[in-house]
């Protein structure tokens, strides 16, 4: 699993240049992207400008010496590279097994390219068959959400980081981890209907969003696929 996730991560290093701004993902996949970067950075003066996902990939890069800018002086972000907990054939995806769906988000909405980087389990014929999906929520609104996500036919379950403390967010909010019964047939429709629900921040579908695949393999091989 981790040798699959090193040679995925590491591989999508690769599409970073001297120069550009790089989204940097969350997880543990892209962790080997960041030590990748770091490595590109020392050994050949590779020049870039990171934004990060998360409060966590932050602290990573800084430890690693890969520099940052705010969001702030950001308009535009030549190339993002993050992980996914499912992937479909159109490079639909659930995101926020980690946390941080609402920043991969944004950051993803300003790419010119986004890459993903995923162990080959992560590739799916439909989305929510394996994986609930994450929608973060303002706590206010949590029994409001709940009682719409139930009439959307799903099963929310609140995410806790101990027994007695919910889970909180980079931005915080709370998670409810949603299970859909058969899957989801169609990401773009229920994406739009759960971002419609008051006091939902954002979702964990990401429609449209993808445009290069990274699979890793455990024997260390990759295999490279761009949307067509
Ligand atoms: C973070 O919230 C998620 O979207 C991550 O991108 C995803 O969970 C990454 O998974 P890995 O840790 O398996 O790379």
């Amino acid at each position: 699993m981790s040798r699959a996730k090193e040679a995925a991560g590491r591989h999508a290093a690769r599409f970073v240049e001297s120069g550009m701004t790089v989204g940097l993902g969350t997880g543990s996949t892209v962790f080997f992207t960041l030590k990748a970067l770091a490595e590109r950075i020392r050994e050949e003066g590779l020049e870039l400008r990171g934004v990060p996902t998360s409060v966590d990939t932050e602290t990573k890069a800084k430890d690693m010496g890969i520099p940052l800018v705010p969001l702030d002086d950001v308009t535009r972000i030549d190339v993002t590279i993050d992980g996914a907990d499912e992937i479909d054939g159109d490079f639909a995806m659930i995101k926020g097994g980690g946390g941080a769906l609402l920043r991969e988000k944004v950051i993803a909405s300003l790419s010119e390219r986004e890459v993903i980087v995923v162990h080959r389990e992560k590739v799916v014929e439909e989305l929510g068959r394996g994986f609930l999906l994450p929608v973060e929520v303002i706590p206010f609104a949590r029994p409001a959400v709940i009682h719409h996500l139930s009439g959307l036919g799903a099963t929310p379950t609140l995410r806790m980081s101990t027994p007695d403390q919910s889970y909180c967010t980079d931005n915080g909010n709370e998670i409810l981890d949603c299970r859909f019964e058969g899957g989801i047939p169609s990401a773009a429709e229920l994406d739009l209907q759960l971002n419609a629900i008051p006091g939902v921040v954002e979702n964990g579908l990401f429609v449209g969003l993808a445009n290069v695949l990274v699979i890793g393999d455990d024997d260390g091989g990759v295999e490279v696929r761009e949307k067509g």
